[in-house]
């Protein structure tokens, strides 16, 4: 039997409550200097997803939707680079709260922000999108409690949220590629793996983070 490299233990990260506190915190600083918050893996992780988008020539009014949305600071990034069909989402109210409050002070309000549970059958009433964006969403359902459940959900909730043809675009710092390819494999099918930054240590190459574009697939 192989072993299930993919299971990690639960984690405060994985609960609703972890998240309420962090961007009531958030809310506060930005408040107080301005202060966004926390970007997850950092902005490079964003620009390189952008600049995979412009590559292959994703149309600027294609529907994105970020899953998992936080500080919205990707979508406000996707806005810069003249991006116009933006949804944003999170399941804590505080970060759809902050990422809302960000946005408006920046004088983009062509951005739609929905308070949903990603693991909900609510999903269905956002519609569908053309790309669905994950950076580190799916790693925060991965340190829930009973996570494998939770993660079946998620994978079968996000095809339902893209179109016919549409992407599905990870970025991961707990799940290397084969592991995300495990996890998404009975719904998507890869399309390519989006460089990302590499480190040395003892003649071996390692990587802080794994992002991948997902095809949907046809069941
Ligand atoms: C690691 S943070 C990443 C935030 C943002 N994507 C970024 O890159 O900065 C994980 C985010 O997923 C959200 N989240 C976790 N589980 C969720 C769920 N079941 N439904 C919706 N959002 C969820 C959390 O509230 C948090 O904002």
């Amino acid at each position: 039997m192989t072993e299930d490299t993919s299971h990690l233990n639960p984690s405060k990260l994985g609960t609703k409550e972890y998240w309420d506190t962090a961007y009531e915190t958030e809310i506060k600083n930005y408040a107080d200097n301005g202060d966004i918050g926390e970007i997850w893996f950092d902005e490079s992780s964003q620009t390189r997803i952008i600049k995979w988008l412009k590559k292959h020539k994703i149309s600027k009014d294609s529907s994105i939707i970020d899953l998992g949305t936080g500080n919205g600071a990707m979508l406000l990034e996707l806005f810069d680079e003249d991006f116009t069909n933006l949804t944003g989402c999170d399941y804590s109210e505080k970060s759809i709260e902050l990422a809302k409050q960000i946005a408006s002070d920046k004088d983009c309000d062509c951005i739609t922000y929905k308070v949903i549970d990603l693991l909900s059958d609510n999903v269905t009433s956002l519609g569908t999108f053309k790309i669905c964006h994950d950076k580190g969403t799916f790693d925060a359902i991965g340190l829930m409690e009973d996570s494998a459940v939770k993660k079946e959900i998620y994978v079968k909730n996000v095809w339902n949220l893209i179109e016919d043809n549409g992407l599905f675009i990870i970025t991961s710092c707990n799940f290397c590629e084969e592991e995300l390819e495990k996890s998404f494999h009975d719904y998507f099918e890869k399309f390519e793996v989006i460089p990302s930054q590499t480190f040395q240590f003892g003649g071996k190459v390692g990587k802080t983070t794994t992002s991948v574009c997902f095809k949907k697939k046809t069941l």
